[in-house]
């Protein structure tokens, strides 16, 4: 007989384990199949986020950051440091550790929320009141481990790195993301396909462990989705200010890997013939979803051209009891938005009424200065017509921000012109991973700048500048 829950969740990232234990915790049978299997060979929950991306990311850019800082930002308190050195095997077994604690973590919580997690991959057989799903070792019906049955089954199947045509990804030398967080040692010339939030990020990691970086972007302008002036001030400070070399409006031709190098032939932006010579390369170009192994067709459920699943504002598919949510359907691929459908979707099938905010989840870039936002940039707002008012205040005149010489940056909040609710808020700074969430809250709830203006913030603090900024929309600054 085979074993029956009231939900299966398929896979187990931050989208599917947190559906999976808030599922548990409202006393639903659930089980999780996960099938992810990490460099040791070990099944290892947590997907994307918890073993190839967030949080080993941070984890080096973590300890990337202490040792630029010890190497050349010190001085300006007085302190010397001569000869700071590093262990590249220590910091990655550092990452290690800490994607293992996180992993572990999950199995910990899911025996604690009652939710059975089935070792492997799983597939739709077939519909209709109840979902037969097949869970296999390796997603090969040739292996097949067992047959399930399910009354709600949440899709959260997540994404993998987009590769280009004509560029084969070893992850020794040519890498996405699982390759450019495990490297061994630093090369001397790297080289990155893509602009966007990982070649920022990890391009940043190896650039300050010693990495001559060049980035090749195809779009002709720098951070498309964010803010303007955020994007011009980001670009000061990673091109000028840090030594990325980052080139516009390039067009990759071929890319050949001997054993002396990689050559990237392209066109820059003035169409010239261009060759970037390095040892290692890495193409961060997007993600794609991942539905190839559910067998949707089986059970009819909609997939869209681009391969995402088909759903609405609440994350039903066109299946009864069927949801799919995080990576592999449309909005973001964040983190966050995919922990948050879960719980959403969780809720529903126990019956509640939960909403999610789509327009209050915040994007943060976690470069040195880090790049965080919240809302609609001032350009999609016009473009939109809404009549606005903009206050921007820079660190500079912060107290805190001169103590601790965190440079440049600044708060750039968007009110409506009329009613003074905000619209939108741009952080560049350090620290603007936690700073955003002020504005998050406010815009959660439908707060004006006047609001925020109001509301003591402790001093010295950052967190001033927000209230600065909330200020300078009605043109009252007490600081500037
Ligand atoms: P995933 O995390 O991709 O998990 C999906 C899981 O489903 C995988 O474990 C996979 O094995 C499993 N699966 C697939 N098919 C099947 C099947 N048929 N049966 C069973 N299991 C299956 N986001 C942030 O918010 N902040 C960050 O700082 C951040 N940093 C990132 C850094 C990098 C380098 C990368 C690559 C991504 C980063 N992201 C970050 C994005 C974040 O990782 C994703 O948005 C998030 O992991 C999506 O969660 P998910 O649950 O939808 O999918
Ligand atoms: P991305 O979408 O952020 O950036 C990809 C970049 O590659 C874009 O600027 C795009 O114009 C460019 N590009 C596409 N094709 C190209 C080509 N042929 N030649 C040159 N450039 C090309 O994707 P990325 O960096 O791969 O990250 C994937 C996703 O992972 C992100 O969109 C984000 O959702 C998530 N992520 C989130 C992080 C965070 O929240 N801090 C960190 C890292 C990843």
């Amino acid at each position: 007989m085979s074993q029956q829950f009231d939900v299966v969740v398929i896979g187990a990232g931050p989208g599917g384990y947190t559906a999976a234990n808030r599922a548990g915790q409202l006393g639903l049978k659930t089980a999780c199949i996960e099938g992810w299997k990490n460099a040791k060979g070990d099944m290892a929950l947590g997907g994307t986020c918890l073993n190839v991306g967030c949080i080993p990311s941070k984890a080096l850019l973590a300890s990337s950051e202490e040792f630029e800082k010890v190497s050349h930002h010190l001085d300006v308190h007085g302190i010397s440091v001569a000869g700071a050195k590093f262990d590249l095997a220590k910091m990655q077994a550092r990452k290690d550790g800490i994607v293992s604690k996180f992993t572990k973590g999950i199995e910990f919580l899911f025996k604690k929320n009652k939710v059975t997690w089935l070792q492997g991959f799983g597939k739709f057989v077939s519909g209709g009141d109840v979902y037969t799903i097949e869970v296999t070792d390796n997603g090969n019906s040739g292996d097949k481990k067992e047959i399930i049955t399910a009354k709600h089954v949440i899709v959260a199947t997540g994404s993998k790195a987009r590769h280009l045509p004509g560029i084969t990804v070893d992850n020794e030398n040519i890498c996405d993301n699982e390759g450019a967080l495990a490297l061994t040692a630093v090369p001397k010339k790297l080289g990155v396909i893509g602009a966007g939030v990982i070649g920022l990020e990890l391009g940043s990691v190896w650039r300050r462990l010693g990495a001559e970086v060049t980035v090749l972007e195809a779009l002709p302008n720098f951070l498309a989705a964010a803010d303007e002036a955020v994007a011009k001030e980001a670009w000061k400070a990673f091109t000028k200010e840090q030594g990325l070399n980052i080139k516009l409006s390039v067009k990759i031709e071929k890319v050949t890997q001997k054993k002396s190098g990689i050559t990237i032939e392209y066109r820059d932006d003035k169409d010239l013939a261009q060759k970037l010579e390095c040892d290692k390369l890495i193409v961060s170009v997007g993600r794609i979803p991942n539905t190839d192994g559910l067998d949707a067709a089986a059970v009819g459920l909609k997939v869209g051209d681009r391969g995402f699943i088909e759903v609405d504002a609440h994350c039903k598919t066109n299946l009864p009891n069927v949801y799919a949510i995080g990576d592999v359907v449309r909005g973001p691929m964040l983190a966050h938005k995919a922990e948050d459908e879960g719980v959403m979707v969780a809720e529903m099938i126990a019956g509640q009424k939960p909403h999610l905010d789509y327009n209050c989840i915040p994007w943060i870039i976690y470069t040195s200065p880090e790049v965080a936002w919240v809302g609609k940039t001032e350009q999609q707002l016009k473009g939109e017509g809404v009549a606005v008012k903009v206050g921007q205040v820079p660190f500079m005149i912060n107290g805190r921000a001169l103590g601790m010489a965190t440079g440049s940056g600044f708060v750039k909040m968007i009110a409506d012109a009329k009613t003074d609710r905000i619209l939108g808020v741009h952080i560049v700074h350090a620290n603007a991973s936690e700073l955003i969430q002020e504005a998050v809250v406010a815009m959660e709830f439908a707060g004006a700048s006047e609001d925020i203006a109001r509301i003591t913030h402790g001093h010295p603090t950052l967190s001033e500048v927000m209230r600065e900024a909330a200020l300078a929309v009605d043109k009252r600054t007490l600081n500037m």
